[in-house]
């Protein structure tokens, strides 16, 4: 790719917050795609005029899901055929939590997802924190999952108890490695929380495992938190064993239902994730387009690969 780039804002407010972010930060020029909804729901999408330049292609996959999928394959196969080079970012990708057949029969929507994106001509595909890095093998191109944590621990440091007094958590061993990353660059120790999740009935059990929580704060680090019953569980049962605090940290915050309340009721102290996903009240967000912007700036100056 040896043409400069242009950001294009896809549909919703998540959207174009991030596309302005990314083009104020890297001094590049912005377009918006055109939609509307017609009067029996269905969309329209238009593509604008543009340069002949390589197309920054952001469009977030927030609710609702599908309306705002249909809407980037609906840009992303006008942009093809129009003969862009396209490179997709998403942050918040939906459907990435069912990346695998769990129960016979199952569809593994993420991986049709990522190649649709991909056959529809997104040449490179972004995102901010995967559910499951494994996941990212079935967009037959260059994909990556962005590590929103030493940002956060940065931007959260004077909002969380000093790194000495706190433990940094998973809430399972798999997602280890999120609360390594997190606490790496907050300067503090981790660990993780033993758990199994009923796939029938999506109930979560917590194992009873020695963890030094008695007398810290403990930040429980995840990728996501949407009905807010992982991150509720953990807390009670850390508070039970002795924890001074605990807050809860998310790369992306669906927090439907009443999950905030659900977090509040088990002693969350704080609830901390990523703006990908509609703000809630009682939960703080933090500006996660400056990752993006991050990813993007050597590319912006020497050009892609
Ligand atoms: C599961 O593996 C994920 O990493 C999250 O822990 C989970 O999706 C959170 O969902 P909920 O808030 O509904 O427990």
């Amino acid at each position: 790719m040896d043409k400069n780039l242009l950001v294009l804002a896809g549909t919703g407010e998540i959207s174009r917050r991030y596309a302005e972010g990314v083009a104020e930060s890297l001094g590049l020029e912005i377009y918006n795609v055109e939609n509307k909804v017609f009067p029996d729901g269905e969309s329209y999408i238009r593509i604008p005029e543009l340069p002949d330049n390589n197309i920054l292609y952001i469009q977030n996959l927030d609710p609702p899901q599908d309306k705002r999928l249909w809407e980037a394959l609906l840009a992303l196969d006008k942009l093809r055929s129009q003969g862009y080079n396209v490179i997709l970012v998403t942050p918040y990708l939906a459907y990435s939590r069912q990346d695998k057949e769990f129960l016979k029969g199952e569809a593994v929507s993420v991986a049709l997802l990522l190649r649709l994106l991909r056959s529809l001509g997104a040449e490179e595909f972004y995102t901010i924190e995967i559910h499951k890095m494994d996941s990212l093998r079935h967009f037959a191109g260059r994909a990556i999952s962005l590590d929103p944590y030493p940002y956060m621990a940065g931007v959260l440091a004077d909002k969380l108890p000093h790194p000495s007094d706190v433990l940094v958590l998973s809430p399972d061993l798999g997602a280890i490695d999120r609360a390594r990353r997190f606490a790496d660059a907050f300067g503090s120790e981790f660990d993780y929380i033993v758990k199994r999740r009923d796939r029938v009935t999506g109930e979560v059990y917590m194992e009873p495992k020695e963890i030094p929580a008695r007398g810290r704060s403990i930040i429980i680090v995840d990728d996501i938190i949407s009905t807010g019953g992982t991150m509720a569980k953990a807390a009670r049962m850390l508070l039970e064993q002795g924890a001074t605090d605990v807050y809860a940290v998310a790369a992306h915050g669906l927090l439907v239902g009443g999950a905030v309340d659900k977090l509040r009721n088990s002693g969350v102290k704080r609830i901390f994730v990523g703006d990908t996903l509609p703000p809630k009240e009682g939960v703080d967000q933090v500006e996660l387009y400056p990752v993006v912007a991050r990813e993007f700036e050597w590319v912006n100056q020497h050009g892609a690969s």
